[in-house]
């Protein structure tokens, strides 16, 4: 695991019990909640496959990673692949900087591998992404609502690149976050 400058730093799946924590955490990390309501429609109408939390030695949650399923076109090469999406990811903003959203991401990742997933799409800032493997290029074979250099794609298994190019759809609650 990444060394961070929060002490005994760990990272464990996220539990009912979290749900107050984690809204709050998220509407802190962003300018309103709308991430916030977003992760909670994603949460409740089953659209998220991986969610985590990183937790401080005191046991606060510092830092929140959704993935939700991204559905490949029901029709062609690649119509089994296991796609998931990245968003959001939080930070306590007084925590920030401190190597949390990188141990968060990277352990999410590794899980996220494990379970069989594929291919992460992510929509964020291009320089803080790139760092996980995450690329604009390989992203433009992926069509969809999203397009440019804040869209970027991390292949976890080589195999799924030769399916690509791949049209796919993101769960419903993404359609009304603008
Ligand atoms: C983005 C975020 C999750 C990163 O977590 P973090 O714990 O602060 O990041 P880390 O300490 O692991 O990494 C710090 C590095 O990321 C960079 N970084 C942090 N936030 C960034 C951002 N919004 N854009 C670009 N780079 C960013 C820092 O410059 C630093 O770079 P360096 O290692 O080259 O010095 C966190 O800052 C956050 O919650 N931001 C608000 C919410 C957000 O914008 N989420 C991303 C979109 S889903």
């Amino acid at each position: 695991m990444t060394v961070t400058a929060v002490p005994n730093l760990t990272v464990r799946d996220f539990a009912p019990a979290d749900e107050d924590a984690v809204r709050q955490l998220i509407t802190a990390a962003f300018p309103s909640d709308r991430e916030a309501r977003l992760v909670h429609t994603l949460r409740h109408c089953g659209a998220l496959v991986l969610e985590q939390v990183a937790v401080d030695e005191s046991g606060r949650i510092v830092g929140h990673v959704a993935y939700s399923r991204v559905t490949p076109a029901a029709i062609g090469r690649g119509q089994a692949m296991q796609i998931a999406c990245l968003a959001p990811v939080s930070v306590w903003p007084e925590l920030q900087h401190k190597g949390v959203g990188t141990t968060l991401t990277r352990n999410s990742l590794e899980k996220l591998k494990e379970c069989g997933e594929e291919l992460v799409l992510v929509l964020g800032p291009p320089a803080y992404f790139p760092r996980f493997g995450f690329d604009a290029e390989l992203a433009k074979k992926i069509q969809g609502p999203y397009a440019g250099g804040a869209f970027m794609a991390l292949a976890l298994s080589e195999d799924c690149l030769r399916d690509l190019p791949i049209e796919v759809a993101f769960a419903t609650p993404f359609e009304d976050f603008e």
